[in-house]
């Protein structure tokens, strides 16, 4: 028999663009212009080719589930400058996890985190609506209740956890935060940042911060979970950061992340990890290591980004609905109705966008906040992108 609990798993919502689009035929002749999905297609960095040619030997050696002294200590440094924490803040042999790319790691919280029953009861997972599935599909299979807490725009597209009754807090095992938020591009700033911390301290929950699209941005570098830590007094309880190299460095296929935390957590998630997830494979650990220790390659990347979204500015601004995001590389754009918007994208100008009410469940009122909306990812080159922006205007 399987586990009923998949059956829970519906939704998914790369099968459902899939569905809506599935008997509507773009024009003939044009161009594809696949925009649904959140894939970097910016060239990899060429030391990527390079050290993995070098390393070619670590193929042959069975990598460890903590990963190595080198990588552990890039990434201690990255989060040291990045985040302007004191020196000797982050331990590099306790604090942090290498892992083969953020999804299965947000997915594992959850198995970290959720008892049985907290208090005596069904515990709940909060979550932003709309989300990134995985923290909705982690929550589904741990036995927890999702909590889909709207981050709309009355919310500055951020979740309101702190609104929540007491009977949802008291019940928490896990929040899941996503800032630079997927889809709404929103940054949680460094106040919110601390009242969340304070709040799952208080209820004792794992407050989940989703950083992966930190290094993609136009003005101000976001702030991050550690450094609010590190202004609350120095400890990490409570809080689990998750950072990728697939935005970062535009290297998606390479598999690469890593989470940290305080001591226990990284020991406990490390030990997960040793029963069920593949350790990261040391030729991809020595890329990820030159990787976090080089800015040059993401100040381009970055470059790009904030060009497309210059087009964006010349392209829509002024049209209702459009807004530049702070973070990530989504346009989410209230469009009135997105599936019907998706499928006349796809029939009229061969543009695929995902949406939005996939990314969202309806709340309590009935309504799905992401219903309205789709999801554009800026992720092709320049010329594509400006040609998909186009169409996009065009038809809508
Ligand atoms: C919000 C968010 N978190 C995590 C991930 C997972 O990224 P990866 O597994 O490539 O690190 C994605 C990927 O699209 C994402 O959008």
């Amino acid at each position: 028999m399987l586990n009923p609990a998949l059956d829970r798993l519906t939704d998914y919502p790369f099968d459902r663009i899939r569905a809506l689009l599935a008997e509507v035929d773009p024009p003939a002749g044009m161009t594809p212009r696949v925009l649904g999905l959140g894939e970097p297609r910016h060239p990899p960095p060429p030391q990527v080719a390079e050290i993995l040619a070098k390393s070619a030997t670590l193929w042959g050696k069975y990598p460890m589930v903590n990963g190595t002294a080198e990588f552990r200590l890039a990434v201690a440094d990255w989060l040291t400058r990045r985040y302007g924490l004191g020196e000797g803040f982050i331990d590099p042999e306790r604090q942090i996890l290498p892992v083969a790319g953020t999804r299965e790691a947000l997915f594992f919280a959850a198995a970290l985190s959720v008892p049985e029953r907290k208090n005596g009861e069904r515990p709940t997972v909060l979550l932003p609506n709309p989300f990134y599935h995985v923290y909705a599909g982690a929550a589904l299979m741990a036995d927890a209740e999702p909590v889909f807490v709207p981050a709309t725009e009355e919310t500055g597209f951020l979740p309101r956890f702190e609104a929540l009754p007491e009977e949802v807090l008291s019940r928490a095992a896990l929040a899941f935060l996503c800032t630079p938020a997927n889809p709404q591009g929103s940054v949680a700033d460094l106040h919110a940042l601390k009242s969340l911390i304070a709040l799952a301290r208080a209820h004792d929950f794992m407050l989940a911060v989703d950083e992966c699209y930190a290094e993609i941005y136009c003005d101000a570098p976001p702030p991050g979970a550690l450094q609010a830590c590190a202004e609350m007094g120095g400890r990490t309880d409570h809080v689990m950061i998750f950072h990728s190299l697939s935005k970062r460095s535009s290297v998606p296929g390479l598999r690469s992340g890593f989470v940290a935390g305080d001591p226990d957590t990284i020991g406990r998630f490390r030990l997960l990890r040793s029963y069920g997830a593949a350790a990261v494979p040391g030729p991809i650990l020595a890329v990820s290591a030159a990787l976090w220790r080089d800015e040059a390659h993401v100040e381009a990347n970055r470059d790009l980004y904030r060009q497309k979204f210059d087009q964006a500015d010349a392209t829509l601004a002024g049209r209702p609905g459009y807004r530049r995001p702070q973070g990530g590389f989504f346009l989410w754009l209230d469009v009135g109705d997105g599936e019907e918007a998706a499928r006349r994208l796809w029939s009229e100008a061969a543009v695929r966008v995902l949406p939005g009410a996939y990314l969202g469940r309806p709340g309590e009122d009935g309504r799905n906040p992401g219903a309205p909306y789709i999801r554009i990812a800026l992720v092709d080159d320049l010329e594509a992108t400006a040609d998909a922006l186009e169409r996009i205007v065009q038809v809508l």
